[in-house]
């Protein structure tokens, strides 16, 4: 990247965890002005309402948290408690300052996280499954971490959904979850502009049996 201001299409080309890094480091201080009040970012907003909907209960854990925007629609949704991790320190910082999380710390969904097994009632995730990195194999990392009947409630962008055969690692984890289901959302509301503006993303959500 250039020292330009990061972009949305920045964002979709991220290949690796270390362009990962390097975009969100420069990227969290506006992420939330330039980015989603600017796009009409719906995601995260969905993302809750089908927790909600599907009866979710915390503690929930917010993978690839960001700047914490689902830890504030927590807050003004519930009382639920919400712990967030992500890659980026400088994102993480930008949502511990907004205090709607119990406790932020950094991980890497793509190895393990630092949980010492399965103490969450809920794992939730907006934008992160969007290109690039972070593909179907995390599944893995989120039933570890999730209790026993706990929610997995998760977005993956259609497009990338596609591309990195996540129906398939569906199947593959079809032994170990149960009450499994796939809607489609749109990313971004009407007053978003540019080319991803009807951009659309799956949540899938399920039960670690
Ligand atoms: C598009 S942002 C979404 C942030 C927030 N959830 C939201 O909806 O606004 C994607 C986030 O995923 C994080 N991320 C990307 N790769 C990750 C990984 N391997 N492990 C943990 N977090 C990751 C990024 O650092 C970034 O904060």
């Amino acid at each position: 990247m250039t020292d330009r201001k990061p972009a949305l299409d920045d964002a979709y080309a991220l290949q690796s965890r270390q362009d990962n890094q390097r975009l969100y480091a420069a990227w969290a201080d506006t992420y939330d002005t330039a980015f989603a009040a600017a796009m009409d970012y719906q995601l995260p907003l969905h993302v809750v309402q089908r927790f909600l909907t599907l009866g979710g209960q915390g503690p929930v854990l917010d993978v690839g948290a960001g700047t914490g925007i689902v830890g504030q629609l927590f807050q003004e949704n519930g009382s639920v408690v919400v712990d967030g991790t992500d890659i980026s320190r400088e994102m993480l910082a930008v949502a511990q300052a907004k205090g709607c999380y119990r406790s932020c710390f950094w991980g890497d969904l793509t190895d393990e996280l630092p949980v010492a097994g399965n103490l969450y009632g809920a794992v939730v995730s907006s934008g992160t499954f969007t290109t690039g990195h972070v593909g179907p194999s995390a599944f893995h990392e989120l039933l570890r971490v999730t209790a026993r009947d706990g929610l997995v409630c998760v977005s993956v962008n259609a497009a990338h959904w596609q591309a990195r055969g996540f129906a398939d690692m569906v199947d593959e984890l079809a032994p170990a979850i149960y009450d499994l289901s796939v809607v489609e959302v749109p990313i971004y509301g009407p007053k978003a502009d540019g080319p991803h503006k009807d951009d659309i993303s799956k949540i899938l959500a399920f039960r670690k049996k």
